[in-house]
């Protein structure tokens, strides 16, 4: 399996996404995901953080204390860099962790903060049932995923191509997803489909790399490499915009009792 989230890969995704996002939408995004739900004061684990963009903003501008943690040894070192940057050490904190289950005591966290990794997981029942029981009781996960919307010749085209480049994404339904979350015992799961927005940001991309940072990625990336991205870019723009791709935001609900 190849690691999509190397050194150079991780430029390009800053270039494009902006500083500390391996994912589309910068800090506007994650304050549409949080206007869900009021974290101010609250103990947010924020898993599969990538280079910590979400996380420091997080902290910073929604007032969470947050512990963020991933897999991947080479991203944290790049979060640690920009919580560092950010004067955050005290308000972020950062652990590396391996898959499976996660190094916390039951009922350790508030919310767990979730975006663009549960697509990563092939199978989503251990990991949400491990999630469910770090959270304390009335709270809650949260964040936002890509899922299949439909199986038609456009997701076919971009799901064929994360597969012939040896990537490891597993889109389910948004039904899929609600069930996912139903079966481990969430409750008042609530998806926001928000793919009709997300199709022109994911166009606005594919205008970025085609023209505005086109020179910038050529040379730092090679012709192949630049040519590459722009196909990534091109068929994933697509599938949103036919429809074949989607993305929802979503809130799950641990019960009290
Ligand atoms: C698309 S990136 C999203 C990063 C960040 N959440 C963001 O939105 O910028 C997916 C992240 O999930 C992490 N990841 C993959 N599998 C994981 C797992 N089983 N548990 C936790 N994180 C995982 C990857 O290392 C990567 O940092």
């Amino acid at each position: 399996m190849s690691n999509q989230y190397d050194k150079r890969n991780v430029q390009t995704m800053e270039m494009l996404y902006g500083e500390g996002y391996l994912s589309m939408g910068g800090d506007d995004e994650v304050a549409k995901i949080v206007s869900l739900v009021d974290i101010a004061g609250l103990d947010v684990l924020d898993i599969g953080c990538g280079l910590g963009g979400a996380s420091i903003t997080l902290a910073r501008d929604h007032q969470a204390r947050v512990c963020a943690i991933d897999i991947d040894a080479g991203v944290l070192e790049r979060a640690n860099e920009l919580v560092g940057k950010s004067n955050l050490h005290q308000q972020v904190q950062l652990l590396h962790f391996d898959p499976g289950p996660l190094p916390f005591a039951d009922q350790s966290y508030d919310v767990v903060y979730l975006t663009a990794v549960s697509c990563h997981i092939e199978d989503l029942g251990p990991f949400l049932a491990e999630i469910k029981r770090i959270i304390r009781p009335g709270g809650c996960l949260l964040g936002a995923e890509w899922f299949k919307a439909s199986e038609n010749d456009a997701y076919r085209q971009w799901d064929d191509m994360l597969r012939d480049r040896g990537l490891n994404f597993y889109f389910v339904s948004l039904d899929g997803l609600r069930q996912a979350f139903t079966e481990v015992g969430f409750d008042a799961v609530a998806l926001h489909d928000q793919s009709r927005r997300v199709a022109n940001l994911a166009a606005h991309y594919l205008q970025r790399v085609e023209v505005e940072l086109q020179q910038e990625l050529f040379e730092a990336l090679g012709s192949d490499e630049y040519t590459a991205l722009i196909d990534w870019t091109r068929i994933r723009a697509n599938a949103l915009e036919l429809g074949g791709s989607g993305y929802a935001h979503f809130v799950a609900i641990k019960p009290s009792a």
